[in-house]
């Protein structure tokens, strides 16, 4: 009976714990002070992209450097992402009509604040 109901503990806590995670993932959606690695995660962009290393795009923390400097670079990242972008590579990127203007802009933000010399 004991060894039962302990059981049944481990099975109520491993539950809670499971909630809590989609809580934490889900409460953020939508609000303004959202963690761009949410966003870049809810909207797929990690399908393609990794922070610090080149999928079928580039890595992010490679995109970063060919921006610094230029003035309105996280406007134009966020367009890119909204718009998407051919280059001639052998993939482009698609666009994302779905992502708000806002979302796009810290989703620029974030990859803009990756350096590669924090590999
Ligand atoms: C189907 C694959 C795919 C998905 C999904 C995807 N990307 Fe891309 N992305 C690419 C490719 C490929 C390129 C390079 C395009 C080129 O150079 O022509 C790219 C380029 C970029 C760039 C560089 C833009 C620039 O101006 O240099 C950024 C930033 C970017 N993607 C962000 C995102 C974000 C944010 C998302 C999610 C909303 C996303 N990508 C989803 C494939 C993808």
């Amino acid at each position: 009976m004991q060894r039962t109901r302990r059981h049944a503990n481990a099975r109520r806590a491993a539950a809670l714990g499971v909630l809590a995670c989609a809580a934490a993932l889900a409460a953020p959606a939508g609000a303004a002070a959202v963690d761009p690695r949410v966003l870049l995660t809810q909207y797929k962009c990690y399908i393609c992209h990794a922070d610090r290393q080149a999928k079928a795009g580039p890595a992010y923390e490679d995109v970063a450097p060919n921006f610094r400097g230029k003035p309105d670079a996280g406007g134009i990242i966020a367009r890119n992402i909204r718009h998407g972008m051919r280059s001639g590579g052998p993939w482009h990127m698609p666009p994302h009509p779905e992502v708000s203007p806002a979302e796009a802009r810290a989703m620029a933000r974030y990859i803009m604040s990756l350096a590669p010399a924090q590999r």
